[in-house]
């Protein structure tokens, strides 16, 4: 099956789960867009008043200052995977709690698993949460984590949410510095992978 074929499924799947705490009549689900084949997954927080609308993430103001965030630095929207930690709107745009966050998880990691990317940018401070739990995000943003997700090193990438940079003019001066520093980062992940892949056949 292919990853597209995979998360049709996984779309399938909770499409159908009642027990998903912020589903209700007229919330849509908002499950994901983008290239799938992609190294690089963009995690947000939870689908707004436009998101759920239109049934994709990241489409209103926050969705149209990350693309040109995106734009400045040559990567189109849709050559990531952009989705959020929740997948349906959380009512009049409030903060998902813990419980809700837990809930829509497993299909997240499923997400993870069937993308399986090197690199996760976390839009925001729930979704940082996941992989560093521990971390302050005025204090680790726009730096690169190695984390060991399921066995697997992903390169974790906290960012600030796009809708705090346009709340406030110093977070918007530190996201745009940070997405102008990441095609260095990229490149740098790419040199050491290509590093490590010729020390292992020095080894063989
Ligand atoms: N904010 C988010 O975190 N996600 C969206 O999809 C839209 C706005």
């Amino acid at each position: 099956m292919s990853k597209n074929e995979e998360l049709q499924k996984l779309k399938e799947e909770m499409e159908k789960d009642n027990s998903l705490p912020l589903k209700k009549s007229d919330t849509n689900l908002v499950f994901g867009v983008g290239d799938p084949e992609s190294k690089i997954l963009a995690v947000g927080e939870g689908p707004g008043y436009w998101e759920n609308l239109k049934g994709e993430p990241f489409v209103g103001n926050a969705g149209k200052f990350l693309d040109q965030l995106l734009t400045s630095i040559n990567i189109p929207r849709g050559s990531i995977y952009i989705t959020n930690v929740v997948h349906h709107r959380p009512p009049e745009n409030r903060d998902p709690t813990p419980s809700e966050i837990a809930a829509y998880g497993k299909y997240l990691d499923e997400m993870i698993k069937i993308i399986d990317p090197k690199i996760i940018l976390t839009l925001g401070r729930f979704s940082m949460a996941k992989f560093l739990p521990n971390a302050r995000i005025s204090s680790v943003h726009g730096k690169v984590h190695r984390v060991n997700w399921r066995d697997k090193e992903i390169v974790i990438i906290p960012m600030y949410h796009p809708a705090a940079a346009l709340r406030n003019g110093e977070v918007m001066r530190a996201e745009k510095e940070d997405f102008l520093k990441l095609p260095q980062i990229l490149e740098n992940i790419k040199d050491k992978e290509s590093k490590e892949k010729v020390e292992q056949m020095d080894l063989i």
